[in-house]
């Protein structure tokens, strides 16, 4: 699979609102420690070298949990960027969005679009965060489109493939993840990357995301490819 590091590491951030929980605080107070882990894993994929890393951060069926909650959620983006953003420059992090960011509040999607767009020529880690992402409206959009291109005559239905078809999803230019990581004990995909995970090792872990450091992350990609030592 992967040779010592992988390209592409994609992680499910479970486990924020038990992590509250836990420790008698609030499921907001344990999102909001679920970011400050965010950057103690952006921080350790550029110490160990990956190119890109995923995290699910909101998912399209996330919109069925109450509404403060919810609107906490699409606030925290806001937040994030607003102190994380400069660190970002400095450190050369190039931020993309996957996901339908139309529908989510204005005040989040400006939030979000500005940090693509000052990150946009930064040529270090790429954070691609999913939100308001669902694996299987990210096909539907893919298929929408493609069938527009071949309605308006930019497409032959005979030139449709595998490669073709990813350029129309929201990862786009990015290529697969060698490995998915859960955290918070679950062992669902809960529709995260359902076309691009096809070949990727799962691995899946108790610790609460907001408990989720550097060792842990090695562990993963350790044990993995030790698995596949074991294989070959
Ligand atoms: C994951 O943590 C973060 C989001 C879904 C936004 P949860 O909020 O699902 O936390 P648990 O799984 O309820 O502990
Ligand atoms: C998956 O976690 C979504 C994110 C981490 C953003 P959930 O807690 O929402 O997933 P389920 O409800 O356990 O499937
Ligand atoms: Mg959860």
């Amino acid at each position: 699979m992967f040779s010592s590091v992988p390209e592409h590491v994609a992680i499910i951030m479970d486990g924020n609102g038990r992590w509250g929980k836990a420790r008698g605080l609030t499921r907001s107070e344990g999102h909001y420690a679920g970011v400050q882990a965010m950057e103690r894993v952006i921080d350790a994929c550029i110490d160990i070298d990956i190119k890109i890393l995923t995290l699910y951060a909101f998912s399209s069926e996330n919109w069925s949990r109450p509404k403060a909650e919810v609107n906490y959620l699409m606030y925290l983006p806001v937040k994030f960027f607003n102190q994380k953003l400069p660190g970002f420059m400095k450190r050369n992090i190039k931020i993309l969005v996957s996901g339908d960011i139309t529908t989510i509040p204005d005040s989040t999607r400006k939030a979000i679009t500005k940090a693509m767009d000052k990150t946009k020529n930064n040529t270090g880690l790429i954070v691609n965060i999913a939100f308001n992402y669902g694996g299987r409206n990210d096909i539907l959009q893919a298929v929408r489109q493609m069938a527009e291109d071949v309605q308006n005559n930019h497409l032959e239905l005979d030139n449709i493939n595998e490669g073709l078809f990813e350029n129309y999803l929201y990862t786009k230019a990015l290529p697969d993840p060698e490995i998915l990581i859960r955290t918070g004990g679950e062992k669902r995909i809960s529709n995260f990357l359902l076309w691009q995970v096809s070949n990727a090792e799962l691995y899946f872990t108790d610790v609460y995301f907001p408990d989720f450091n550097k060792e842990m992350l090695m562990e993963a990609i350790g044990s993995s490819e030790a698995r596949h030592a074991i294989a070959e």
